[in-house]
């Protein structure tokens, strides 16, 4: 570090945490190197424009960090950045009865939102396996989706309200809370899936729901990809659904392989797992449809919470279960009715391409957002695995442009999927968004090297 920037540091207010720089350079994909600056945890929206004062005045860029749950490199500080961690952020300022929403700081976790909802006799309905960690600034810059986005949409749908700082240190109040508001453009949703490129959300205004009745999980054992679609047809026909997710056999090995309880004794391809309004008649009546059309193998009901809760496990413990295996992982989206022809052209692919690896299918086939992870095959070096999948990016990327597809469809562009975003952005839309980003941060501070930016050197120092 310079003598120079040692000594602005000295004049940072608040002063940086000693925290572990490693934890707070990196978010889940553990890929690139972390090499913060320096970790600094504001308390106020004051000291986060100060940060930001500060950092344009001395030209260090700035990451901004929530629960580092990601899966792009998001949050990655990997070129002496300093991170602006929302940790100490954390309360929950308001509640309002009348307008079923809650105004929270940056640094509630998910979860924390959740159970606040619940003590107001209400319900938040974003939800995702990293729900204790991953905070609700996070889940604004990454419009987090996870498991009810079918029924509740993405977290874009919950937010009434924003506040950022941005990248010239100003505080927005975007759009007050209001449902209503046809007075231009809305900014709000410029900032929401930013992935911190625009400014710091420092508080959002969530609106929260009616709490569902009791739901019901089952899950079925299918005779193929050709049983999906009509089946979530049927089971849509007769369930008020909450969730449709789908898992392969090989998930389900690895998943069970880590402690999961197997749900059926018998062997199929594909799962699906549906949650609904608990109606064990119309649950019956809409296997007994899938079963007659010859679709389902075997399938199991949950009659208790706790079964409902063991049949989740299976679904959401699959990542934990693959993690050691460090996978190569993407999130990609195609129109629901796409998903068995984009799921067969995709197997297709890495059938012929790279024959060996071990391609692991799950995710949200309800809102048409699939979960790939690929395993290293034994004594594969990492490094060299890596490298290789640089390819598949660009293989799936190309194969997505085809289908209109996504390929990110709820982690974000962060830093490993920028190579490909012209699959799924044309050109004109890439360059509004840059001309957007240098209205909110004409320094490039924020963020910088995300989503679409080239910037490779973000310390500016
Ligand atoms: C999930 O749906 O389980 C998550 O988005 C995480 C993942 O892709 O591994
Ligand atoms: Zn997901």
């Amino acid at each position: 570090m310079s003598d120079d920037l040692r000594h602005a540091l000295s004049t940072l207010h608040p002063s940086p945490v000693d925290v572990d720089p490693v934890a707070y350079g990196q978010d889940w994909t553990r890929v690139a190197t972390p090499a913060p600056l320096a970790v600094v945890q504001p308390q106020t929206v004051q000291e986060v424009q100060s940060i930001v004062r500060w950092a344009r005045t001395h030209r260090v860029a700035l990451v901004p960090s929530g629960g580092r749950t990601g899966l792009s490199g998001g949050a990655v500080a990997a070129r002496g950045e300093l991170v602006v961690s929302m940790d100490r952020m954390r309360a929950i300022t308001e509640f309002r009865a009348a307008d079923q929403s809650l105004t929270v700081e940056a640094g509630v976790t998910t979860q924390e939102v959740q159970e606040a909802a619940r003590h107001h006799g209400l319900f938040y309905p974003v939800d995702f396996a990293s729900r204790g960690s991953s905070q609700i600034g996070g889940n604004v810059a990454t419009n987090a989706g996870g498991i009810r986005v079918l029924r509740y949409g993405l977290t874009r749908e919950r937010v009434l309200g924003l506040k950022i700082v941005t990248g010239t240190g100003e505080l927005l109040d975007l759009n007050r809370g209001l449902v209503k508001n046809a007075t231009g453009y809305d900014l709000r949703h410029l900032v929401i899936g930013s992935e911190g490129t625009l400014g710091i959300v420092v508080e959002a205004t969530l609106r929260l729901v009616e709490a569902p009745p009791p739901q019901q999980v089952m899950m079925l054992a299918l005779s193929g990809l050709e049983a999906i679609m009509p089946v979530f047809a049927s089971l849509r026909r007769r369930l008020t659904l909450s969730a449709f997710e789908f898992l392969t056999d090989k998930a389900l090995r690895h998943v069970v392989a880590a402690g999961a309880r197997r749900p059926f004794a018998l062997e199929a391809p594909v799962l699906v797992l549906a949650e609904f309004d608990a109606n064990e008649d119309a649950a019956v009546a809409a296997f007994v449809d899938a079963q007659q059309a010859g679709y389902v193998v075997d399938a199991v009901v949950s009659q208790s919470d706790a079964q409902a809760a063991e049949l989740w496990r299976v679904r959401e413990g699959i990542t934990e279960s693959l993690a050691r295996f460090t996978p190569y992982k993407n999130d990609i989206a195609v129109r629901v009715g796409d998903v068995p022809a984009f799921l067969v052209s995709a197997d297709a692919l890495f059938a012929r391409e790279y024959p060996d690896w071990e391609v692991v299918w799950f995710g949200h086939i309800g809102d048409g957002n699939l979960h790939i992870s690929i395993l290293p095959p034994l004594g594969h070096p990492p490094s060299e695995f890596r490298h290789s999948c640089e390819r598949v990016t660009e293989l799936l990327g190309n194969l997505l442009a085809v289908f209109g597809g996504s390929i990110s469809a709820e982690h974000g562009v962060g830093l490993w999927k920028k190579p490909v975003l012209h699959c799924s952005r044309p050109a004109m839309e890439i360059a509004l968004m840059r001309g957007v980003k240098s209205l909110f941060d004409p320094d490039g501070l924020m963020n910088p090297g995300k989503i679409f930016d080239p910037a490779t050197a973000t310390s500016m120092s």
